[in-house]
């Protein structure tokens, strides 16, 4: 079988250009005992796969992808072929060997703390991509990080950024769904729109033209009990000033400096994380892969009873990786972000 692969050609500066990646052709090898073939259907397109393509990546993170090499990112597809005992050809399942047609796969490794091993999933009453959105690790962010990091309460006035992206926007719902006062943030008019008249915030306010800070204050003049945060940068820094005393930040990722090299600016107003004894916690979803089959069961719930509703924007082929990640990271669509590879 002929198969295709998604390789870094050279590392991007700014904005993702088509010259930055290549498709190959390659052979896939035979199989061997204890290995599985997937036919990948779907890609998953993260801000995260941007990241790695830099030179170097932060201390503590994934290392960056090596010039030449295939890309890798979660997928989800149809086991084509098994030579291990926990898998049989029609199996629907995710795993983290994508940006290839096919992948062969050796079950049993915990990559990405569990998140990223081959493992099925049940598509038979639910969209197989689902389990690359809101039932696979977006909503587990979502999920651990309103929940558990932020410990969210039910009086809690909560604000999440990028609310109108895929983790924000599974945030954003679930925190409204719990009875919490939410405000969401995001970048175009079409998606303060969405925020406002499709997910019913309480708050949907914009960061254009360095309005966040005002927007926050008139969307809650009394401040806010938690941040979820995806963005960083200024935007972390608006969090801080209206955070009351014992207020918690989920920090989810730093999207806006991503897809730039070097350090990125902290908050000019740290002190302030002391005199309100706010604690600011970092989390990957690894962490909580003990917690996936109750997040499922918990979304899966208000998907079904229509407490949450989960925009997805696919993309055709192979060939619209870069197409999918621009669009992803310039705002121009909402919800999860995928690439059709059937
Ligand atoms: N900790 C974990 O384990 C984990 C797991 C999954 C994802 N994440 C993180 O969660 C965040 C969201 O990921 P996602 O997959 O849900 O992506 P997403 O929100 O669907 O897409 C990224 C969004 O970020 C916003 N953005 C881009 N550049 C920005 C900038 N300079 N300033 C402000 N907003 C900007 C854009 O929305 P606008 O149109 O509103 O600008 C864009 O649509 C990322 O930081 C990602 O790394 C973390």
């Amino acid at each position: 079988v002929n198969n295709q692969e998604v390789l870094l050609a050279r590392r991007p500066v700014g904005r993702l250009a088509e010259a930055d990646l290549e498709i190959v052709a390659t052979r896939l090898p035979a199989l061997r005992s204890g290995e599985v073939l997937v036919e990948n259907l779907w890609q998953s397109v993260d801000p995260s796969t941007r990241l790695r393509m830099n030179a170097t990546t932060p201390d503590g993170y994934l290392p960056p992808f090596a010039l030449g090499e295939a890309l890798v990112g979660m997928a989800a597809g149809r086991v084509v072929e098994s030579r291990a005992e926990e898998f049989r050809e029609g199996d629907a399942v995710t795993h983290m060997w994508g940006y290839r047609r096919f992948s062969v796969v050796r079950p049993g490794r915990a990559e990405l703390g569990g998140i990223g091993e081959l493992a099925k999933v049940d598509a038979s009453d639910r969209p197989l991509s689902r389990y690359l959105g809101v039932l696979g690790s977006t909503g587990l962010a979502a999920w651990a990080g309103l929940t558990v990091v932020a410990d969210l309460k039910p009086s809690d006035i909560v604000w999440v950024s990028a609310a109108a992206g895929a983790v924000g926007s599974i945030a954003a719902q679930l925190a409204k769904a719990r009875g919490n006062v939410v405000i969401g943030s995001a970048r175009s008019e079409p998606k303060i729109a969405y925020l406002r008249d499709v997910l019913c915030l309480d708050g949907a306010i914009t960061y254009r033209n360095g309005r966040l800070a005002d927007e926050l204050k008139r969307a809650a003049p009394e401040g806010i009990d938690v941040y979820f945060d995806n963005v960083g940068g200024d935007h972390l820094e608006a969090a801080i000033t209206p955070l009351r005393p014992h207020g918690r930040v989920a920090m989810c990722g730093t999207v806006a400096s991503y897809s730039s090299a070097g350090t990125a600016p902290g908050p000019a107003n740290m002190f302030q994380i002391v005199s309100k004894r706010l604690v600011l916690r970092g989390f990957r979803t690894g962490d909580f892969i003990d917690a996936l089959p109750e997040m499922r069961a918990g979304l899966g719930q208000h998907l079904d009873d229509g407490a949450i509703e989960c925009a997805e924007r696919s993309f055709e082929g192979i060939g619209s990786v870069v197409h999918a990640m621009n669009s992803m990271l310039d705002g121009h669509h909402v919800g999860k972000t995928l690439c059709r590879l059937a």
